[in-house]
């Protein structure tokens, strides 16, 4: 059976109820990133697009920032905390390295029926979760599920390395899944894609057990993003094209079909290539990177809720969203709303 009839063929079709999303108080500008390390808000902006980005209070942790994102997503879908049957949450940051993050948010939200796990794909992993609970949900194991991309980045970054320090983040973004009443929309397609060969371009070496957390490894810098850029900017161009062109094809639609492009939010200059190489207009791709930054995990979650709520797309239409990130990992999904 061809991967298309498999996942229309399943017993429920799932759709995407209600998303959420949230980003802490706080601005960081470029210009007060200048004033800490040698770049300039012009360098920043003409290299990625990114003007400004949010970061979380001291005490505010990765599961607080998945709760509020969490609360609007449940509030938009009209389902009570009590009634969630799954919670994932995607992050590479998680307020302790056990219990998973999830668990927190499920004891916050008073979620108290749910099973909560985190999963850990980097930027690729909002997409990765709503891949699994998708499954979960048609195959009937679950009726509904949370599925939350929260990241605080700030906690990882090393603000003495310009070539990252001026990229990332904080937020978390929020989406419920359920069965699909015959005629509501429904997720149509997902591809994901994984090339471990490639670890060494993005990651963050330290705080596992290759490399644990000791006083010299934390002034080494080891427990903080390091990336190098430039190979990764040409994986993510290609990889997210061909995701998108896969779940795109999958779903049998054409480009002028496409409604919303919600890429991850890492830099314009890679969301314009990808935008040129699927053959969509520019004013279909939403883009908040200017606002935020990269928040990994997180991004297209917040994507998705803002070009949701700020009617980027309708009822009926179609979408596509497509991720990139450490891993080297991706995935994309194509979703009637
Ligand atoms: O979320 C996961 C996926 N992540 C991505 O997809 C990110 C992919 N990569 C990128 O977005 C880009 O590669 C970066 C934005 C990270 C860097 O842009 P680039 O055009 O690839 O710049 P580069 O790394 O080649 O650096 C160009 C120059 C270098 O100077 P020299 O060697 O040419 O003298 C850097 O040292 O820019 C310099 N540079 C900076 N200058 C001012 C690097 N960072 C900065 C900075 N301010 N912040």
């Amino acid at each position: 059976m061809s991967r298309r009839m498999s996942e229309l063929s399943s017993p429920y079709q799932v759709c995407v109820a209600g998303t959420g999303s949230y980003v802490p108080e706080r601005i960081l500008t470029n210009e007060e990133l200048a004033a800490k390390v040698d770049t300039s808000d012009e360098w920043i902006v003409t290299r990625t697009g990114i003007k400004e980005r949010r970061i979380a209070a001291e005490g505010e942790f990765t599961s607080h920032m998945a709760t509020h994102a969490a609360r609007r997503a449940l509030e938009q879908a009209g389902l009570a905390a009590e009634d969630v049957e799954l919670i994932i949450v995607a992050t590479i940051t998680p307020d302790t390295p056990t219990p998973a993050t999830a668990c927190y948010v499920q004891q916050s939200l008073g979620a108290n029926h749910a099973v909560a796990f985190d999963i850990s794909a980097a930027c690729s992993g909002f997409l990765y979760a709503m891949k699994i609970s998708k499954r979960l949900i048609s195959d009937g194991a679950f009726k509904n599920a949370l599925i939350i991309g929260a990241e605080k980045l700030s906690a990882v970054t090393n603000w003495e390395d310009r070539t990252t320090c001026v990229l990332f983040g904080d937020g978390a973004g929020a989406a419920v899944l359920r069965r699909a009443e015959p005629h509501e929309g429904s997720i149509l397609a997902t591809e994901m894609g994984t090339d471990g060969n490639l670890t060494h371009l993005l990651n963050i070496p330290g705080g596992g057990t290759a490399c644990p957390i000791t006083s010299a490894n934390v002034n080494d810098h080891l427990v903080t993003l390091t990336m190098m850029g430039k190979e990764v900017f040409k994986h993510a161009v290609n990889r997210m094209k061909e995701a998108a062109e896969k779940v795109i094809d999958r779903a049998d639609l054409k480009a002028e079909d496409i409604a919303c492009v919600i890429p991850h939010q890492a830099n314009l200059r890679i969301i314009d290539a990808i935008a040129d190489r699927l053959a969509v207009p520019n004013e279909r791709v939403f883009v908040n990177l200017d606002k935020y930054g990269n928040t990994s995990a997180a991004a297209v979650a917040i994507a998705l809720d803002e070009a949701n709520r700020t009617g980027a797309f309708k009822r009926g239409e179609h979408i596509v969203l497509v991720v990139f990130g450490a891993g080297l990992t991706w995935a994309a999904a194509a979703i009637r709303w």
